[in-house]
């Protein structure tokens, strides 16, 4: 794993835009696999920025974003379909109909992960993925558990995730109790793999993802099997890692 030390969340925002715009420079008709949540909305708004000075092109580019609520509707700002288009699909000039998220509109839970499935198929592996951390060692929606899921699931979200996402929702009753999400083995067959890190209150889980064993119950942690990835985290959040 190669690890790419961060004064503070700017800091590692810039560099993880730096990162995913080298793979859109080398290879413009890439696939990017992209992340929601609040640790990459600077690096979004940064490759927002350089598109807008006319250093990025995202005409060629295909994303495939790894989860989505279920039971939200498209245009309910808390979907992640409302966030990518806020944060950067309706800012740059990618191509809508190559941006691919799961239906979290679709209440059948079989139908949405085959045809969401069905897609990443057709769409091919991710040239790089991006990826945030839940404080359980959650990515994507794989919440801790027996076994790593491998394709696209409902899931039920852990109670500790549930409180962590109802900062976003007026009442608790509004916070959704599952998603739709893309398995570990779509996530592990991504080329290229980049997880940011922000802040203090992820210290002690990224110690335990990438120190420590390797365990379906810290779901990050099989990353450290995968051959190619890159950490991106500020000094916040890698103040207790042991291997850094
Ligand atoms: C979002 C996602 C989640 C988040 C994780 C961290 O698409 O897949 O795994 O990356 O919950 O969320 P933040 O960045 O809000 O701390």
């Amino acid at each position: 794993m190669k690890l790419y030390r961060a004064k503070d969340y700017n800091d590692m925002s810039r560099k993880a835009a730096s990162i995913i715009s080298a793979q859109i420079l080398m290879k413009p008709n890439c696939v990017l696999g992209l992340a929601t949540g609040s640790t990459p909305i600077g690096a979004y708004r940064q490759l927002v920025d350089w598109y807008a000075q006319g250093d990025l092109d995202f005409s060629e580019v295909t994303t495939v974003n790894l989860d989505e609520y279920k039971g939200l509707t498209r245009d309910n700002p808390q979907s992640y379909y409302y966030f990518m288009n806020e944060h950067l699909f309706s800012k740059v000039n990618i191509c809508k109909s190559r941006t691919f998220l799961p239906d979290g509109t679709e209440p059948d839970s079989h139908t949405a992960c085959e045809n969401y499935n069905e897609t990443l198929r057709a769409v091919g592996a991710a040239d790089l993925q991006l990826l945030g951390l839940g404080h359980n060692g959650h990515i994507g929606f794989n919440e801790p558990g027996e076994y790593f899921p491998t394709e696209t699931h409902c899931i039920d979200l852990s109670e500790q995730t549930i409180k962590a996402n109802a900062r976003f929702f007026q009442t608790m009753d509004e916070v959704p109790r599952q998603a739709y999400t893309m398995g570990i083995k779509t996530i592990l067959s991504a080329r290229k793999i980049l997880i940011i890190v922000s802040g203090e209150d992820k210290a002690d889980i990224v110690n335990t993802a990438f120190s420590g064993p390797v365990t379906p119950r810290v779901p990050a942690s099989i990353l450290q099997l995968h051959g190619n990835v890159t950490l991106v985290a500020d000094e916040a959040a890698l103040s207790k890692f042991q291997k850094g």
